[in-house]
């Protein structure tokens, strides 16, 4: 029988065609009204080194079905974790630290100007409006956020850091301090932190994406990973 998906066909009967064809498409293309993957087959489909791929095809969620398992309204501030990039260079890494936020129930903190806003604003994929607490002076902030007792995680290259691996979720209300997109987290800034955690890195770039380093201790700090 022909089954055609997209621009791709192939014969069920042919498990090698069926092989190479299917590693590309999403499964969730392929199903018919009664949520039974068209391309469930009886025959073991073998992959291109001749090795036998899963018996049962993997349900990829649909859009519908991911909007079931979410709340439904936004989280309200839950004051326990900030991820806060102090001196951002590039709007869309907020965007993406947002989705991040919203993914892990964390407040995103940020310096209070205009282009801060826009960029927040222009990079928010979200249908809801997430939580952002606004610091107009970064470092003023952050010592205030020392001083009421919050735990204030800085995410560094530093000889002192500790590795992500060892990072324990946090406990307590914590600020995580990401740094500027070239050159870091200010010195000044440095002795306001309790501690600093690294990601390590075996390739041959300096660092990672800002967006990248702090979505990272974001999952870890909420346990999530
Ligand atoms: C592009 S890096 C800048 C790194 C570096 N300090 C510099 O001056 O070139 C921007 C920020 O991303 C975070 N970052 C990037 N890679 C990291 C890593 N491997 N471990 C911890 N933080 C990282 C830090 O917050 C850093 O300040």
């Amino acid at each position: 029988m022909l089954a055609r998906v997209g621009t791709l066909s192939w014969r069920e009967s042919d498990a090698t065609l069926s092989a190479s064809a299917v590693p590309w498409v999403r499964l969730s293309h392929v199903v018919d009204g009664s949520g039974v993957p068209r391309n469930a087959s009886h025959h073991v489909r073998k992959d291109l080194a001749g090795r036998p791929m899963s018996a049962a095809p993997m349900w990829v969620r649909t859009k519908s079905e991911l909007r079931g398992h979410r709340r439904q309204r936004a989280h309200s501030c839950w004051d326990h974790l900030l991820i806060a990039p102090l001196w951002p260079k590039y709007g869309v890494n907020l965007g993406t630290l947002l989705r991040t936020c919203d993914a892990v129930g964390a407040c995103l903190a940020v310096p209070h100007c205009p282009w801060v806003r826009d960029a927040l604003d222009r990079g928010n994929t979200l249908r809801r409006p997430s939580c952002v607490h606004w610091a107009n002076k970064p470092l003023t902030w952050l010592a205030a956020q020392r001083r009421a007792g919050s735990d204030i995680v800085g995410v560094e290259l530093t000889d002192e850091a500790i590795r992500l691996a060892d990072l324990p979720p946090a406990r307590r209300r914590t600020v995580v301090v990401l740094g500027h997109e070239s050159d870091g987290i200010p010195t000044e800034a440095t002795v306001l932190l309790d501690r600093a955690v690294e990601i390590p890195m075996l390739g041959t770039g300096h660092s990672l994406n800002v967006a990248v380093a702090g979505s990272l201790v974001a999952y870890k700090l909420a346990g999530l990973v």
